[in-house]
């Protein structure tokens, strides 16, 4: 065992200890202190330098050996100056669990690296999600980080980052994960085209179950059409999407109650107005839904060219919704939609989904279905405070009441300050990558689940694929590597070799 220094003052929450010489302990790093039988395990949060010496003495010494280029050493220097670590505990290891702690590890007590049978009480889960390796500072450590996926997943996943710090990476390596498992299924709204891996590696390439791939951009072979019947649009499911007035809410209501499916294209094809409508609002709609749904108006007859079609896809938010309730990954290509075409498909199979689930709770078989979670780019756009403003939507119930119905969130956002706190604290796993924005950091240490306040400057530094998860569903605020999604893919493929060939190497 490695001694890698001694506690040598501090009080509950903030130890110190002092680093042994040509030891470089780093931010974020995992220790151990082991006295007797007590086992704590601590991780550094700050370092400084110490020593025995004035500060007066330390610069007249510098100083004669700078401006005299004289060789004069201090005397012991490894004795007299160090390093100083600043320690917190996680948790206080018992023989095979963890529980908070509420002791000090012993006076003077030495510290030690993180050993894997340190971390045996990381049990794993009945239906787990992986999310990376142990890191311990920049080092990952060959220790799979798993949490319960099912609780995770009913009580939404936030992933706040900046730009470039590996967001997409680490949902593409929990999706990736999730193909292999069968207690979830996850709608994908994806903006960027980036998950399916048309043109790259992605999740096509999984070698277990199939993800179900909708696009509207010539559909790659096994792939499906995005082709939504208008008439399976709710006069609800523009909630959170495109902000009506009074006046013209009414009015899509009164015409979804007096034309029933068809409701939309009475809208776009009639020349008067229902009772109690004003023309002018009568106009508004028909150019809004035009606009917005791309169907065009000609000869007195409608014509559809995106999404929404006149004839076609009767079946498709049903069909979605029944491989959700199969536990299948189903991406939708929404790179070449507008951001309000891409909220009202998601708002429309969420709806659907949510209302399942709602039958399946009152007929007594949710137990029996996968938990439903769906992954948003940008979440604030349908949960930040300027959204909400304008009433709740789909996304806002399910954060809010969909742990009831096992339909949650995974929410992505650079800016998880425009979501209200309510909000925000019922996420309540954060796997968190870099920010370095200190307003967005605070957004999340004051949601968090564990204690994270001495923990800024962690999040500041973390790079690339570098997380932390706080949740009410771990001891502690675990931190992970996250691997990157392309290795997870060629792993995948080369075992696949070895087992198609045994004799192989490689
Ligand atoms: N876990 C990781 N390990 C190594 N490199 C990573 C990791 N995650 C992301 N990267 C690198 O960072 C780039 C940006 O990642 P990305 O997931 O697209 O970030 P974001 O979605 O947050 O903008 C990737 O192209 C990849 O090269
Ligand atoms: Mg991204």
């Amino acid at each position: 065992m490695t001694v890698l220094g001694q506690i040598v003052s501090g009080g509950f929450g903030e130890l110190v200890a002092r680093q042994k010489a040509g030891i470089s302990l780093e931010i974020g790093e995992l220790l151990i202190s082991e006295a007797a039988d007590k086992k704590v395990l601590l991780q550094v949060y700050n370092l400084q330098y110490g020593s025995q010496l004035s500060q007066q003495t330390r610069e007249l010494v510098s100083g004669m050996k700078l401006e005299e280029e004289n060789d004069l050493e201090i005397l012991d220097p490894e004795l007299r100056n160090y390093n100083l670590a600043f320690l917190k505990p996680l948790v206080s290891i018992d023989k095979k669990s963890a529980v908070l702690c509420k002791v000090l590890p012993n006076f003077f007590a030495q510290i030690r690296e993180l050993q894997e049978k340190d971390i045996s009480f990381l049990a794993t889960p009945k239906n787990p999600i992986s999310i990376g390796k142990l890191r311990s500072g920049s080092k990952a450590l060959d220790f799979d980080v798993l949490i319960d996926g099912e609780k995770a997943l009913t009580h939404h996943i936030l992933i706040p980052a900046q730009t470039g710090k590996g967001k997409s990476n680490l949902a593409a390596c929990m999706l990736w994960d999730a193909l292999g498992r069968d207690y979830c299924g996850i709608l994908v709204l994806d903006p960027h085209d980036e998950y399916y891996g048309r043109n790259k590696l992605g999740l096509k390439d999984h070698p277990g179950k199939k993800a179900v791939y909708y696009t509207i951009n010539s559909p790659p072979a096994g792939a499906m059409t995005l082709k939504i019947n208008v008439r399976s649009l709710k006069p609800s499911h523009f909630n959170g999407v495109i902000s009506w007035s009074d006046p013209q809410r009414e009015a899509l209501y009164l015409y979804n109650r007096r034309y029933k499916s068809e409701w939309i294209e009475r809208i776009l094809l009639d020349d008067e107005p229902l009772e109690g409508i004003n023309e002018g609002t009568l106009a508004v709609l028909k150019r809004r839904l035009q606009w917005l749904l791309s169907i065009s108006l000609s000869d007195g007859q409608l014509y559809s060219d995106g999404v929404f079609d006149l004839t076609a896809g009767n079946t498709t938010i049903s069909d979605i919704c029944d491989d959700l309730e199969k536990g299948k990954v189903v991406i939708i290509d929404t790179s070449s939609l507008s951001g309000s075409v891409e909220l009202l498909v998601g708002s429309m199979v969420c709806s659907e989904a949510f209302s399942r689930y709602r039958g399946h709770k009152r007929a007594g078989i949710l137990h029996e279905k996968p938990v439903i979670s769906v992954l948003l780019e940008e979440a604030p756009r349908v949960i930040g405070k300027e959204a909400l403003e304008r009433g709740p939507n789909i996304f806002s119930s399910i954060a809010r009441e969909g742990r009831k119905f096992k339909i949650g969130l995974i929410a992505i956002t650079q800016l998880p300050s425009l979501i209200p706190r309510d909000i925000l604290a019922n996420m309540n796993t954060k796997i968190v990558l870099g920010i370095e924005m200190a307003p967005e950091r605070k957004a999340i240490i004051d949601s968090a689940a564990q204690d994270l306040s001495q923990d800024e400057r962690a999040i500041a530094a973390l790079d690339k694929g570098e997380a932390i998860i706080t949740s009410h569903f771990t001891k502690f605020a675990i931190p992970v590597k996250i691997p990157l999604f392309e290795e997870v893919v060629k792993k995948a493929e080369k075992s696949k070799v070895k087992l198609a060939f045994p004799g192989l190497k490689g």
